[in-house]
């Protein structure tokens, strides 16, 4: 691999914010295998004072270090290289603007996502406080964004069903293919919904339950518009839907749409794997992929069906690691001049 990072040493001097929830548990199982990477500390709210292996068990005997409360003075920790923001939405917005200019931010939450501050409020249900920032975050689609995401400072990791729904759509329209509209059926793990118990997270409720939440409004719908209207001349209409599944990570999108003109099978085969030819951790397979083939690691799996000019494609990731950390990681090791798929060779397990 080719690693140079632009750092006075070889390691990367990193802090992760919120590292005791789900989305800092992958980053650090991810973070602590990096060859490049040195982390400095890891933050926590309620498990401020414990030991990381305590609170991820997973952990236990391969990280010697606890959980610190975040800094007080944010602006004195210029000598670190990057940090990752694991924080619930509303919380990186206070942040960002006191981190030193120098210092590299990869941010999980919602908060510099979208780039229309009343779009953000209507969906967030809070004032955006710090939009001069926002100006500056660069969206962190791997895939689709890297030279910019080469150039940043500041990346705004997207949503884990922006992610499998981009991820699934950006070839057809690239190329300028679709004509009606996009329906997007998209299910989730519990997972998703973070660490902290909740009525719809909790085991009786969830084990054996299907059902929709947010109907036309998820927080991602905004997000994965913006997107498709930056992509090209985007003009169809997106319906999106959501649902919660019964098992505890993966996100699976299946997206309908019509093409302009009728698709061979063989033909949109060539046409995605055309796309994402330079795209290590896109995956298409034949028919329908499944949440168990990239559970804990960074693959988007990719599989598709015509008729005529009716088009399914079916996207799967895990939402904890292509759909955050594995992502977040793989936007650093752009950001500083390494192989996008350093410390990312994550294998997934049969079954
Ligand atoms: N879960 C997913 O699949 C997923 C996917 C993509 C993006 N995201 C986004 O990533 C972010 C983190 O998600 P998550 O699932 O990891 O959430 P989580 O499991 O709830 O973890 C939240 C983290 O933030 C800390 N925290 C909570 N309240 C805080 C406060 N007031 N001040 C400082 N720290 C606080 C928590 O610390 P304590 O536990 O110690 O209190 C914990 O470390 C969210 O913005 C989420 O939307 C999540």
């Amino acid at each position: 691999m080719n690693a140079k990072p632009e750092t006075r040493n070889s390691k990367l001097r990193i802090g992760i914010f919120g590292g005791s929830g789900y989305g800092g548990s992958e980053l650090l199982r991810i973070l602590l295998f990096h060859p490049n990477v040195e982390i400095v500390f890891v933050t926590a709210n309620e498990h401020a004072g414990k030991s990381i292996g305590e609170v991820h068990r997973n952990l236990l005997g391969l990280i010697d270090m606890n959980f610190d409360r975040a800094p007080e003075n944010p602006s004195r920790l210029a000598d670190l290289d990057c940090v990752f923001l694991a924080l619930p939405h509303g919380q990186a917005m206070d942040l960002v603007p006191e981190l030193p200019a120098n210092v590299k931010v990869i941010d999980l939450s919602g908060d510099f996502r979208l780039r229309d501050q009343a779009t953000f409020e209507e969906h967030y249900g809070r004032a955006h406080t710090a939009m001069q920032s926002q100006a500056e975050f660069v969206y962190g689609l791997t895939e689709t964004n890297r030279e910019a995401i080469r150039g940043a400072r500041l990346i705004a990791n997207p949503g884990c069903f922006a992610t499998a729904t981009l991820l699934g759509l950006a070839p057809l329209v690239a190329n300028k293919l679709i004509s009606g509209r996009v329906i997007v059926d998209a299910k989730t793990g519990s997972s998703g919904s973070g660490a902290k118990p909740a009525a719809n997270t909790h085991h009786p409720q969830r084990m054996n339950s299907f059902y929709a939440y947010k109907p036309f409004t998820h927080q991602h719908v905004p997000e994965i518009e913006q997107e498709l209207e930056r992509a090209g001349d985007w003009t169809s209409e997106l319906v999106f839907m959501t649902h919660s599944l019964p098992v505890a990570r993966g996100i699976f999108a299946s997206i309908y749409t019509e093409t302009k003109s009728e698709l061979s099978g063989d033909q949109l085969h060539s046409l995605f794997s055309d796309f994402y030819r330079d795209s290590f951790f896109i995956r298409l397979v034949k028919g329908s992929p499944d949440i168990n083939w990239v559970k804990t690691t960074n693959f988007c799996d990719i599989g598709f069906a015509a008729r005529g000019q009716n088009v399914v494609v079916f996207s799967a990731i895990d939402n904890l690691v292509k759909g955050a950390a594995g992502q977040a990681v793989q936007n650093m090791n752009l950001m500083f001049g390494l192989d996008e798929t350093t410390g990312l060779m994550l294998v997934g397990t049969n079954p």
